[in-house]
């Protein structure tokens, strides 16, 4: 199957426990995202004005979290783009196989919050956009 933007889809997070002592939300792998968790990795500190991103991945499968802060995440399937911006630690932004992503935008305190459905490797990115576009539709 092809995936498309409109596979990217925001995830409600169950938000409990919102009284004086703050507020608690959880994910459970095949409950609230389609794939078990074998990675969790995060970014933080990122400068102002800095883009991060600017790959695809052939199989991996990520849940993303603004867990503080705001950054906008610009999907792109080949044919369509749309910018989906994160500031709230309920909400998930589910992305599947070969959507191209961009990551702008980050507020000062942002911690991007990945759940990956596998380990690192290097073999499932790809970082070049025409190689993305050739692998993804062909000629
Ligand atoms: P990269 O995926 O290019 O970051 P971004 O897309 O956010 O700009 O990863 C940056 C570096 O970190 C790269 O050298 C690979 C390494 N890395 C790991 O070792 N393990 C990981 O889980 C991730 C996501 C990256």
């Amino acid at each position: 199957m092809t995936t498309t933007i409109h596979d990217c889809a925001i995830v409600n997070l169950p938000k409990t426990g919102e009284d004086m002592r703050g507020s608690l939300s959880f994910i459970e792998g095949g409950n609230h995202i389609p794939f078990p968790v074998r990675r969790v990795y995060y970014l933080y500190d990122v400068p102002g004005g800095i883009e991060r991103g600017g790959h695809a991945h052939k199989d991996l499968q990520q849940l993303i979290i603004a867990t503080s802060g705001s950054f906008d995440v610009v999907l792109d399937d080949g044919h369509q783009r749309k910018t989906v911006t994160l500031n709230r630690p309920y909400y998930g932004l589910f992305v599947p196989t070969m959507i191209w992503r961009e990551l702008i935008n980050f507020s000062s305190g942002a911690v991007l919050f990945v759940l990956a459905s596998n380990t690192y490797s290097e073999s499932d990115y790809y970082r070049n956009y025409d190689d993305f576009l050739q692998a993804k539709y062909g000629n």
